[in-house]
């Protein structure tokens, strides 16, 4: 086995066309597809979106690699497990607000493929349109197996325990906090050295981008040098490789005679990436009032309705807090978008326990939701002078379309029945 890594080093910028090599002279200069290319290398190109999708949307590399990715037998059905995929038709949908205890860490040997189990999501992978919603339990790393979505590019929300993904183009290495995007088709291992959890969106759609700012202008939010995409690494691995794949909402496994992650060189801007929240320039209100969530959009996935987002990732990162005669942490509200939330570390501001790091919650399409009482009472109260909010980290896939939960998100020991009950006891206005 040879395997050379230059990890971990990580070039930065979003959506750029990076070039790089693992071994120098990997890439062909000048040409992406010469009659031979260098070292014996098989050129390949991987594109995320139609040929001729325009130049802004257009996301394509060219991949060299020791054996062609045609290389292996048909592929057969896996073990479905928890996985589920949209159409989401598993369980009749539900108005109701949901919410989860974290998944339990196995007590059986799982890794990342195993521990999946999906909660729920919008539209059909097979219209290209939606999101599916996936959490991980896991304790063990992915061993001579290898992972890849067709349905759609994985935006994964570590939670606990550091967690590598070594990928066909380079190797990631993200710890809670941090977020990994892998796009459709890329090929993946899970490696960690204990138990690890985690969120998955699964987005059928448009490629996550950077949202437009708008009136904020050039700077704020996430900024595109913090995105960090890994330089070229490949394994040399001549052992058998089982390759599992998402296609058309189902597992499929296959084996390869080799290890698949075998790219030597890449170059394009159709790849995987990493991306620390903490770089996140959260911006709020100096004045009064509470912003929508909006402001919060690390990365967004577009509709065909303009401003309607198919997927936005939303983060509640560590923030100060100074607005005047303002209700301060969520507001009551009814949305036409709907919102899966989860917790990586903290406490939420608008919940007072019960939604635990590793949790879940929903709050679909025009159901009420907002603050519990206790963090109502509070609110109210408080004495309004500039409080800075630490050590939390909330998100939430929000999407245009209500989230249709699975049977398992329905009926699992770890969904809270009594949720209903935060909103219990508020007293009646004073009307005189
Ligand atoms: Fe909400």
């Amino acid at each position: 086995m040879t395997t050379r890594t230059n990890a971990p080093q990580y070039l930065s910028g979003f959506g750029n066309h990076f070039a790089t090599e693992a071994v120098p002279g990997a890439l062909p200069e000048g040409r992406n597809s010469p009659q031979r290319a260098p070292m014996g290398l098989y050129a390949e190109q991987l594109s995320g979106t139609a040929f001729t999708a325009p130049r802004s949307e257009n996301r394509r590399s060219w991949l060299y690699r020791l054996r062609p990715s045609a290389q292996h037998p048909a592929y057969r059905p896996f073990a479905q497990g928890l996985v589920r995929s949209g159409p989401f038709h598993d369980a009749p949908p539900s108005p109701n607000r949901m919410r989860w205890d974290p998944l339990p860490v196995p007590t059986s040997p799982t890794d990342w493929v195993e521990g999946l189990v999906t909660y729920g999501g919008t539209g059909d992978a097979e219209a290209l349109s939606g999101v599916g919603i996936h959490l991980y339990a896991a304790n063990r790393s992915m061993v001579d197996r290898v992972f890849y979505c067709a349905d759609g590019e994985l935006l994964i929300v570590p939670q606990a325990g550091d967690q590598t993904f070594v990928t066909e183009m380079g190797r990631i290495e993200a710890k809670p906090g941090e977020i990994v995007v892998i796009p459709r088709g890329v090929r993946f291992r899970v490696e960690c050295s204990g138990p690890i959890r985690g969120y998955v969106c699964e987005n059928y759609g448009a490629v996550f981008r950077l949202p437009d700012l708008g009136p904020i202008g050039s700077n704020g939010l996430a900024n595109p040098r913090d995105f960090q995409t890994p330089v070229a690494a490949f394994e040399d691995v001549d052992r058998p490789t089982e390759c599992v794949q998402k296609y058309g909402g189902r597992l499929w496994t296959t084996t390869f005679p080799h290890s698949p992650l075998d790219v030597v060189g890449w170059h394009g801007n159709y790849s995987p990436y990493k991306y620390d929240t903490a770089r996140f320039n959260t911006i709020g209100t100096v004045s009064f009032d509470h912003p929508d969530p909006s402001i919060f959009t690390v990365l967004t996935s577009p509709s065909d309705t303009p401003g309607t987002a198919n997927c936005d990732f939303v983060i509640f990162p560590p923030r100060w807090m100074v607005g005047e005669d303002t209700f301060r942490p969520p507001w009551f509200h009814r949305n036409v978008m709907s919102e899966f939330m989860g917790l990586v570390t903290g406490e939420y501001d608008a919940k007072e326990g019960g939604f635990a790091p590793g949790g879940a919650s929903l709050h679909n399409c025009m159901s009420g939701h907002g603050p519990d009482q206790a963090s109502y009472d509070k609110a109210i109260a408080a004495e309004l002078k500039p409080v800075k909010i630490e050590n939390t980290l909330a998100f939430m896939f929000e999407t245009r379309a209500p989230i249709r939960t699975t049977e398992w998100a329905q009926t699992s020991p770890t969904m809270q029945l009594d949720y209903d009950d935060v909103w219990t006891g508020f007293e009646k206005g004073q009307v005189t």
